[in-house]
């Protein structure tokens, strides 16, 4: 499997605190099956806003402990890019922030407290520009656990969704549980990652969620989202349409 999304470089954001919880977040990917893990710390202007050469060296370092300690694992690069109206010239002038360096996918992160007016126009730009936003963890903001299906347009245009594997286990809650339920069940999701942040609370493992959602949307596409997908996004290509493939050789259960 493969995590595009997590919070495992130390002391850099508000995620891994020491080099040694960096690696037992490793540890813990690695023994769930994990073997890629996409290192996303937050560039969230004013709070957090790590230069490229901080973020390779820390990967760099933390492949090496991971080499180390005999674990079949890899870190690549990559941001967890707060929308701004600066989104784009943050991906010109930073190396680390598009996924593996493929300038093909970046994370698109919104503000917690909801979606600001005219933010699809605003990506669909980027997606014009040859960029693809993955839009993080929708079904744990306001305005998308309220009205899920408004996801449509966005996802229409070319844009992907990641939700995260907590979500999905019911671990945030069930109004987010729920909400996660419908984008499954609606065809409106890409990938699941795990936005894990410790070896505590937020924690690096997916197979949980993927059993559970192979329940909305069979074992296939919720493999999909872990392998084939994430796949797709490291290596910079394009995204086989996942649910044209489910509804030749599965049936989504819409209930
Ligand atoms: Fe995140």
């Amino acid at each position: 499997m493969i995590d595009i999304h997590c919070h495992i470089l130390p002391a850099i954001d508000d995620g891994a605190e020491t080099p040694q919880e960096s690696l037992d977040m490793c540890q813990i990917a690695a023994d769930d099956g994990i073997k890629v893990i996409v290192a996303t710390p937050h560039f969230t202007p004013g709070r957090f806003e790590p230069s490229s050469t901080t973020v390779f060296s820390l990967i760099d370092a933390l492949q090496k402990q991971v080499d180390e300690a005999g674990l079949d694992l890899r870190i690549l690069s990559g941001a967890d890019l707060a929308v701004s109206p600066e989104y784009l010239q943050h991906i010109e002038s930073h190396e680390h922030i598009t996924i593996n360096r493929s300038s093909k996918y970046v994370l698109a992160e919104l503000p917690h407290a909801g979606a600001p007016i005219g933010w699809e126009d605003f990506l669909f730009k980027v997606i014009d520009g040859g960029i693809t936003p993955i839009l993080t963890h929708p079904e744990r903001n306001p305005s998308f656990m309220k009205d899920p299906l408004s996801l449509r347009k966005f996802v229409d245009y070319g844009g992907l969704v990641q939700v995260t594997a907590m979500s999905v286990t019911g671990d945030f809650g069930s109004d987010i549980q729920l909400a996660v339920a419908t984008l499954l069940k609606e065809g409106l999701v890409h990938v699941i990652a795990t936005d894990a942040h410790s070896t505590e609370k937020r924690i690096p493992v997916l197979s949980e969620a993927v059993d559970m959602a192979s329940d909305i949307v069979g074992k296939d596409v919720a493999n999909a989202f872990v392998t084939t997908v994430p796949q797709a996004i490291i290596d910079g290509s394009a995204i086989i349409p996942l649910y044209d493939h489910l509804s030749q050789s599965h049936e989504v259960r819409r209930t």
